[in-house]
């Protein structure tokens, strides 16, 4: 699969200008919000089974996070069918998901609606409910797809805290962002796109990088650029914020000379803090070089 526009843009950006903590958070019409491609099946298949085989791992919620959770789950049965009627055709009062031939109902029964809607689109979709203070906590998720994070470490926890191992985020990014979470209107769709290299492929990664060298020779099929596409978007009934994470990786090998000269000029920018948080120390200066002939 090709890297998408968004992600060539940033890397284009990234390697054109010295790096530093952004909000990168830009405006986005309804009909870009989800954005269901090739690979639907693959994740929606990879969701069922890890929500098959370790639950408790891809999915936590709070108490009392069933009414902002059905208020998701009642947003992608209105918003889907209408933006993609071939991907998610409308059947009466149902939908079909027509890449896995699964019939979903608004409700099922059993199930925490975040859970349910977290099995029909790509996404993970993590909820941020305001406490009696206004501080945005992470209150309900479904993170089949997690980047180097579990869940459990970050269930209940303010934004500030769910970023405490971000390089330079208590300095530059707390308060803008804490900002954006009590004045985001709704109505307003926002995204931000970041990118990280990974030495494995799998979509569910909790674990930390590996330490390993992986010798030049194996960069191009054993190293990923790994992205994702984020959007934020406030709930009309509960007030919550929606946080939607939607993840993409391509080995490096896969990359056109434009996107690898970028991603190569881009990790050569990095200072040594981010290195470190994208896993790339030890090859930084080899991969950058590397990227740089292709
Ligand atoms: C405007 C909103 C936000 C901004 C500007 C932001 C910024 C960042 C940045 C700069 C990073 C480092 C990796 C990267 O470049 O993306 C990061 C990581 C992360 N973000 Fe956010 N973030 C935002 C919202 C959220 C929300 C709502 C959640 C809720 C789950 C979240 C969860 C995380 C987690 C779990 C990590 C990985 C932390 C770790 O390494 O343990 N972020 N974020």
């Amino acid at each position: 699969m090709m890297v998408n526009p968004a992600v060539s843009a940033l890397l284009a950006q990234a390697a054109a200008q010295p790096h530093r903590p952004q909000m990168g958070l830009v405006a986005i019409p309804e009909r870009a919000w989800i954005q269901p491609g090739p690979d639907l099946r693959e994740k929606l298949v990879l969701k069922r089974q890890l929500l098959a085989e370790r639950h408790d791992e891809v999915f936590g919620a709070l108490p009392g996070t069933e009414d902002a959770g059905s208020e998701v789950a009642d947003l992608l049965f209105d918003t889907l069918p209408r933006h993609f009627p071939t991907t998610y055709p409308r059947m009466g009062s149902m939908f079909a998901i027509a890449a896995t031939s699964e019939l979903i109902g608004m409700r099922s029964p059993g199930l925490h609606p975040l859970d349910l809607a977290g099995r029909i689109v790509p996404d993970d979709l993590c909820l941020m409910q305001a406490d009696a203070s206004g501080t945005y906590r992470l209150t309900a998720a479904s993170l089949c797809f997690p980047s180097r994070w579990r869940l459990h470490e970050k269930l209940g926890r303010p934004v500030g805290e769910i970023h405490e191992p971000v390089p330079a985020y208590g300095e530059v990014l707390q308060r803008p962002v804490d900002r954006f979470f009590g004045a985001l209107a709704q109505g307003r769709i926002v995204q931000r796109v970041n990118w990280t290299i990974h030495d494995r492929p799998d979509l569910f990664q909790p674990q930390s990088p590996r330490r390993h060298e992986v010798p030049p020779e194996r960069f191009g099929s054993d190293l990923f650029l790994r992205s994702e596409r984020q959007t934020l978007r406030r709930l009309a009934r509960s007030q919550a914020i929606l946080f939607t994470i939607d993840t993409q990786r391509w080995p490096l090998a896969e990359l056109s000379p434009e996107d690898a000269r970028n991603l190569g000029a881009a990790i050569a920018q990095l200072p040594e803090p981010e290195r470190r948080y994208k896993g790339v120390s030890a090859l930084a200066d080899g991969l950058a070089a590397w990227l740089a002939r292709r």
